[in-house]
C-alpha cells in the first residue's frame, strides 16, 4: 500500500471513470480491456486493504459479488405509461391533427427518437447517487433490480446533476438539430434541477447487437443461444447474479428525466441534452421537427439506417416538445397524448421449407441451412435462413416441408425462429443431419458436450475454400477481387490447394476461369502481388491459427517482429507476452509444430511473402522497443504522456497502464508516485524521462 492510499484510491476511480467514459460515451477507447481489467483489479486491491475508503460510487461497486435474494417490489412515485403505436404515415398525420387541435393555435415541434428494443427501467438519484433501479413492470409496480443495474456501464453510478454546464447544453441542443434551419434553444429548467435532489431517469436498457453476436457466438457449442437481443436483455436483468449481469455488458439509452416527479425543462429536447451532459450515453440519432413532414423524413431516414446500428430498433418515437403542452395534453389511461410510437415494417414472415441443405465451414462445422420459397422481408427477397445447428433444429422441431416464421435481425441472414404446426398436413419429412461429411464424404464427429459436427479432413475442398476466403479477406491478405465464385474455381479445378498456392497462379490459369478475362485475370495478379507485402500481423491473423483474433495477431507480430522467431519461441516465452494467454501460447505452438505448416510458411517466403512486421517509419521496430512495455508515470517535461505512448508504439513497444512483472520500463517523470514504488518493488528497471528521451532519440540502449 502506498503512502496516500486515499489519493491514490481517487486517482485510480478517476482514471477508470475516464475509460468508461471513452469507451462508452465516446466509443474510443484508449486502453485494451485487459489494461482496464488491470486498472479495476488494482482498485479493488487496494479498497480490500482500506475498507474504510470504500464509496458506493466507487466504480468497483458497479458488480455486486453477492446474488440477492429474488427482487423486492418497487412501486413507482409516478407511473410508467406505455406508447399508442402507429403503423404508418396515416395514423401519424391523425396523430398530428389531434395534437393541434389540442394546442389550439399554439405553435410547437415534436421531438422525433429512436424507439429502442429493449425494456424500460426507472433509475432513482438522490443528490446525485443511484439509489435505485427499477424495471417497469405493470407501469405502477415494477422490480427493483439495482445490484443489477449497478452493472450497467453506460448508467453512470453519479451523475452531474446540476445545471451547471448550460452552455455545453445550448450548444449540443444546436448541433443535434438533423434539419438546417436556425435555431437557439437556451436551456431553461423550470425547476432548479440543482435544487432537486431526487431525480429519475427513465430510459431502455438493451444488449447491443455486437455483445448479442458475441455471446450467442460463444453459446453456439452449448445451444444455449439468446432468440434476440431484447430477450437477451430481459433474461440477463433478471438474473440473480449480478456478476452474470456485468458479463452481460448491457447498455442503457435514456429517454426522459423527472426532477422531484417533474418535467425539469421547458423542452423535451433540453431534457436529452441535459441527460447526455449528465454522463448518460443519449445516442444522438433523434431529430427536433418542425412539422409532421419532418418526422417522417425522420421514420424514413431511420428505416434506412437501422440495420447498422449497434442496437436493435423497433420504430420511432414521436414527442410534442414543450413539457408545458406534454402536462396540459395529459393521458388517457394507459397512453399518454402527446406521443405515439411509428412501428416499423415487420421483420418477420412465414414461408415454405423446401429442403436443408447442410455447409461446411473452414473449420469444418457443418450448418443447415434451410432452403425457402422466395419471400419479401424488409425489402429483400429471401430464400435461405440459418438453423445454427441440429439441436436448434430439434428443438424447434423442423421438417421438411413445414410452414416457418423467419425474421431478419441484425444478421444479413435471416433465421427460422418458429414452425407453425398448425399448417402441417403430416406430409412433412424430419431432418437427419448426416454423419458423413457431404462434402468429401469423410467422417464427421460431435465431441462431447458440443452441438457442432465437424468435418475432420483438413483437405476438404469446402474447408480449403473457406480457409482461402479468410486469408484473402480485409482484415487479413485484403486480396481485393478473391472472393467466394473465383476461390470456388480456383479448388474446383484444382489450381490451388493452399494459400501459398495462390502466389504460383499464372495468368493463363486464372484469365481462362469462368466470368475472367485477360484484363481480369492482370488485375488478379497484381492484387495478389501487392498482397505479399502486408506485415505480420494480416498474415498471423490470415493463416487462422485457433485462437489468434486480429489483435492478438498483432500483438504476436509486434512482439516477435519476424515469423521465424515466433515460429522458433516456446509456449513459455508466448506466454510471457503481455495481453496473451496459455491457450494462444500452446495453440500458437501446435500450428508451428506441424511439418505441413513449417512447409506451408516456407513456399509463402519462398514466393516473396513477407513473413515480418513492415519497416516503414510509423511501425519501424526497435530491439530495445519490439514487444516491451513502458509504463509512463509522472509529469514528463518535454512531452504529454499520449505522445511519449504514440512514440513507444511507433517502435513495436506498449504502453502499458499498470506496473506488473511484465513491465520492461518504468519512465518516471516528476512527482511520480506509486508506480514507482511499486517498480521499484517488484525490481522492474525505472528510467528518467532523460534517459527515455535518450533511447528514444538514439540507437543505444538506455
Ligand atoms: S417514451 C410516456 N421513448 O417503448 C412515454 N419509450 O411501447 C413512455 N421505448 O415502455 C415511453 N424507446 O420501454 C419512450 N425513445 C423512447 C423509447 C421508448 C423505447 C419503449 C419503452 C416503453 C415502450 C412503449
Amino acid at each position: 500500500m502506498s503512502l496516500f492510499p486515499e489519493l491514490e484510491i481517487e486517482e485510480l476511480r478517476a482514471e477508470i471513470r475516464r475509460h468508461d467514459e471513452l469507451y462508452y460515451n465516446q466509443a474510443a477507447p484508449e486502453i485494451s480491456d485487459t489494461e482496464y481489467d488491470a486498472l479495476m483489479s488494482r482498485l479493488k486491491a487496494m479498497e480490500a486493504g482500506r475498507p474504510d475508503l470504500v464509496t458506493p460510487d466507487s466504480p468497483t461497486q458497479r458488480v455486486s459479488e453477492r446474488p440477492a435474494e429474488g427482487f423486492a417490489e418497487f412501486v413507482h412515485r409516478v407511473p410508467l405509461l406505455s406508447l399508442d403505436n402507429s403503423y404508418n404515415f396515416d395514423d401519424l398525420r391523425a396523430f398530428d391533427e389531434r395534437c393541434r387541435k389540442l394546442a389550439d393555435g399554439r405553435a410547437f415541434e415534436y421531438v422525433a427518437e429512436l424507439k429502442i428494443d429493449g425494456l424500460s427501467l426507472a433509475l432513482h438519484y438522490e443528490n446525485g447517487a443511484l439509489q435505485v433501479g427499477a424495471t417497469r413492470g405493470d407501469g405502477q409496480r415494477g422490480d427493483d433490480v439495482t445490484q443489477n443495474v449497478r452493472t450497467i456501464q453506460s448508467i453512470p453510478l453519479r451523475i452531474q446533476h446540476g445545471g451547471t454546464e448550460a452552455q455545453r447544453h445550448g450548444e449540443e441542443v444546436k448541433q443535434n438539430r438533423l434539419f438546417d434551419e436556425n435555431i437557439s434553444v437556451s436551456p431553461s429548467p423550470r425547476v432548479s434541477v440543482l435544487d432537486s435532489s431526487a431525480l429519475e431517469i427513465r430510459g431502455e436498457a438493451y444488449m447491443p447487437r455486437s455483445v448479442f453476436a458475441e455471446i450467442n457466438a460463444a453459446a453456439e457449442e452449448t445451444g444455449k443461444r439468446f432468440a434476440n437481443p431484447r430477450n437477451a436483455a430481459a433474461g440477463t436483468l433478471r438474473q440473480l447474479d449480478a456478476a452474470i449481469v456485468a458479463s452481460r455488458r448491457l447498455a442503457f439509452f435514456p429517454y426522459d428525466m423527472l426532477a422531484g416527479g417533474r418535467k425539469a425543462f421547458a423542452t423535451h429536447w433540453e431534457i436529452f441534452a441535459w441527460l447526455q451532459a449528465a454522463g448518460f450515453d443519449a445516442h444522438p440519432n433523434r431529430a427536433l421537427c418542425y412539422s409532421m413532414d419532418e418526422v417522417i423524413e425522420f421514420c424514413n431516414r431511420m428505416a434506412e439506417v437501422r440495420e447498422t446500428l449497434d442496437y436493435e430498433i423497433d420504430g420511432v418515437v414521436v414527442k410534442v416538445n414543450p413539457t408545458a403542452l406534454q402536462d396540459e395534453f395529459g393521458a388517457t389511461g394507459k397512453y399518454p397524448r402527446w406521443a405515439i410510437a411509428y412501428k416499423f415494417p415487420a421483420l418477420q414472415a412465414t414461408t415454405r421449407l423446401n429442403s436443408i441443405s447442410v455447409q461446411v465451414g473452414r473449420t469444418g462445422a457443418l450448418t443447415p441451412v434451410a432452403n425457402l420459397e422466395p419471400v419479401l422481408l424488409a425489402g429483400t427477397t429471401v430464400a435461405r435462413a440459418t438453423l445454427h445447428n441440429e439441436d436448434e433444429i430439434q428443438r424447434l422441431d423442423i421438417r421438411i416441408g413445414d410452414y416457418v416464421l423467419i425474421e431478419k435481425s441484425g444478421e444479413i441472414i435471416p433465421k427460422v425462429i418458429q414452425v407453425i404446426t398448425a399448417k402441417r398436413d403430416g406430409g412433412e419429412q424430419p431432418f437427419v443431419m448426416p454423419t458423413e461429411c457431404p462434402v468429401c464424404g469423410r467422417e464427421v464427429v460431435r465431441p462431447e458436450g458440443e452441438v457442432v459436427r465437424r468435418c475432420v479432413n483438413r483437405d476438404c475442398p469446402a474447408r480449403v475454400k473457406g480457409r482461402l476466403l479468410f486469408f484473402s479477406a480485409r482484415k487479413a491478405m485484403d486480396i481485393e477481387g478473391l472472393g467466394e465464385v473465383l476461390v470456388e474455381q480456383l479448388v474446383e479445378k484444382g489450381l490451388v490447394k493452399d494459400v501459398a498456392d495462390l502466389y504460383s497462379l499464372k495468368l493463363e490459369d486464372v484469365a481462362a476461369l469462368e466470368r475472367m478475362a485477360e484484363k481480369s485475370g492482370q488485375n488478379l495478379l497484381a492484387q495478389l502481388e501487392a498482397s505479399k507485402s502486408r506485415d505480420l500481423a494480416r498474415l498471423l491473423f490470415g493463416l487462422d491459427i485457433r485462437h489468434v483474433g486480429e489483435r492478438t495477431a498483432r500483438i504476436l507480430a509486434r512482439s516477435f517482429v519476424t515469423i521465424e522467431r515466433l515460429a522458433a519461441a516456446t509456449i513459455e516465452e508466448i506466454d510471457a507476452i503481455h495481453e496473451i494467454g496459455l491457450t494462444v501460447a500452446e495453440s500458437a505452438r501446435e500450428w508451428f509444430d506441424d511439418e505441413g505448416n513449417k512447409e506451408l510458411i516456407s513456399r509463402l517466403q519462398a514466393a516473396g511473402v513477407a513473413t515480418e512486421m513492415s519497416g516503414g517509419a510509423e511501425t519501424q521496430t526497435d530491439e530495445r522497443f519490439a514487444g516491451k512495455i513502458f509504463v509512463l508515470t509522472g509529469r514528463l517535461e518535454t512531452m504529454t504522456r499520449d505522445e511519449a505512448a504514440k512514440q513507444i508504439e511507433a517502435r513495436g513497444g506498449r504502453a502499458g497502464s499498470s506496473v506488473s512483472k511484465k513491465t520492461a520500463y518504468v519512465v518516471a517523470g516528476a512527482e511520480a508516485g506509486s508506480k514507482l514504488t511499486k517498480a521499484e518493488a517488484l525490481g522492474v528497471t525505472v528510467i528518467d524521462e532523460a534517459a527515455f528521451s535518450a533511447m528514444l532519440e538514439s540507437g543505444q540502449e538506455a
